[in-house]
Formats: C-alpha cells, structure tokens, sequence
C-alpha cells in the first residue's frame, strides 16, 4: 500500500469524484496553515436573480465543506475571512443577516466541531458585535478549547492594518522600548499562537489581499479561483492545495537545486 493510500485510507472514498485530486496530493507537503478570503456571495446571487443574503447563506454550505475537507486532509489551521472591519458599512439588513447566520452556524456546528477536535478561535474586534453573537463565540470557543485536531480561526471585524496597530499599542502599554525585533509584534498579533499560513486562497477571481493578516502573508502562496465562495466544495480545495505543492516556495533564497536551470 502506498504512502498517500494509507495516509487517506478509509478518510476518502476509493470511489468519489475527487480521488483522482487526493491521488495526485503529496502527503508530505500538505499546508499547514490555510487562510482564506471567502468571496463572491453578492455575485452568486445576482447571477441567480436573488438578494445578496442568499448568496451569504449558501456560503455557509461552502463554511462547511471546508472546514471538513481541512480536518479530512489534518491541516494543522484553517482560518476563514468572515467579515472584515469595511464590510460594518454594507446595508444594515445585510449586517444583520450575516450576525444571524454565524449565530445559527454556532449553533448548529458545536457538535461537528467537537467530533472533529476542533478548536474554534475568533479574532478581531469581537466587542463590535453585537452581544448575543459575541457571547457565542466565546462559548464555542471556551466549549473547543481543550480540542486538539485542527484550529478553525474565523476573522470578524477584522482589518489586518487594526491588528498590527493594535500589536503596537499594546508594546507601549508594556513599556516595551526600541530597538524592536520581529517577534516582538508577532507575538502580539491576535494569531501570535499560529503559524504563518502557507497558502492563501481567495475565491470569485479577485486580486487582492484585502486587509487581511497583512503580516502573517509576507511569504504566503496565494491562489484564486474564478469559483464563487457559495460554490467552492472539496474538489476546489483540492485544487487550491494541488496548485500549492507545485510552487517552489523560496523565501527570498534560491531556487530548490531540483528546479535550477541547468547548465
Ligand atoms: C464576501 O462576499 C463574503 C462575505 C463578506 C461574508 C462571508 C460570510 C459567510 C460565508 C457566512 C458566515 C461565515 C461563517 C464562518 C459561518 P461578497 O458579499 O463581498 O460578494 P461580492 O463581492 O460578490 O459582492
């Protein structure tokens, strides 16, 4: 039996469509760390004729097939963009509906969460939401945090620019003086438990980085698919980790002898 069958072994289906994907993945190089730009919603719904809202809804369908695809796949760290700092200025019936559904997605998944070993993590500023959707995430993070599978981390009243200025603001709360070094604001930054992640992925075909864990992506691969957040299932992913084994990640250093032209 061959590596990756008895890394995948009976977490797979020999039969289901993607087995040609997991097939192809090397066990070896699976990303640690994921983090990805959840986008598209708006634009699923217009192509379908329905309000904005139905597209957030059906991202919850993609929340889903993710967060398990990562635990199939022992990704180490999943961390989800679901609302970011900006996106308080959207229409507040479209606020109101996205606090509703991450309520109901609490909700529901404390179970899943759980039987999967999970551990739930919000980060941002959770104190701008409103009180009944903050207290649930600080339950569901309390409930998971003895879980020790993977870390769902999910980004609400997030801006990447407000993390590192917050990092700052507590150094000189501490009293801490210059000369600074690197580490001294990453183990202040609300991931300072995570490692950076190793692949970013963004849905629906956009080029941007959007304030998101502006620090932690500095040597990040990043991928984008023309796929639609309501859309993106487990072959999506797949794909996005396919096209990550590919790279050749050099942080700032030569190219991997292998991959040098030669002569
Ligand atoms: C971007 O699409 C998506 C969002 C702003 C919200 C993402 C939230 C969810 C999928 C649901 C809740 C999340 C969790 C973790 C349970 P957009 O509205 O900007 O799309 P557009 O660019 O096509 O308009």
């Amino acid at each position: 039996m061959d590596q990756l069958t008895q890394q995948f072994q009976g977490v797979f289906d020999a039969g289901a469509p993607e087995y040609d994907l997991i097939a192809r993945l090397n066990p070896a190089r699976i990303p640690r760390h994921v983090a990805v730009i959840m986008d598209g919603n708006g634009r699923w719904a217009r192509q379908r004729m329905r309000p904005r809202v139905a597209g957030h809804r059906a991202g919850i369908e993609a929340v889903k097939a993710s967060v398990e695809t990562a635990v199939r796949l022992r990704i180490r760290c999943l961390t989800l963009y679901a609302f970011s700092a900006e996106n308080w200025q959207r229409p507040e019936k479209e606020v109101k509906t996205l606090m509703e559904l991450l309520e109901e997605y609490l909700q529901r998944e404390l179970n899943t969460l759980q039987k999967y070993d999970v551990r739930f993590r919000p980060v941002g500023h959770i104190e701008d939401l409103p009180e009944a959707v903050a207290g649930k995430l600080r339950f569901v993070e309390s409930e998971t945090e003895g879980n020790r599978g993977m870390n769902l981390t999910v980004a609400l009243s997030y801006s990447g620019r407000q993390e590192i200025v917050d990092a700052c603001s507590r150094l000189l709360e501490e009293g801490v003086r210059a000369p600074l070094e690197e580490k001294d604001i990453q183990s202040r930054l609300y991931t300072a438990n995570l490692p950076d992640p190793d692949l970013l992925v963004r849905t629906s075909g956009e080029m941007r980085v959007s304030n998101f864990l502006l620090w932690q992506i500095a040597y990040s691969e990043i991928y984008v698919t023309e796929v639609l957040w309501p859309d993106f299932r487990e072959t999506d992913f797949l794909k996005a980790i396919l096209a990550y084994q590919k790279r050749d990640r050099r942080f700032g250093a030569v190219p991997t002898p292998s991959l040098q032209e030669t002569g």
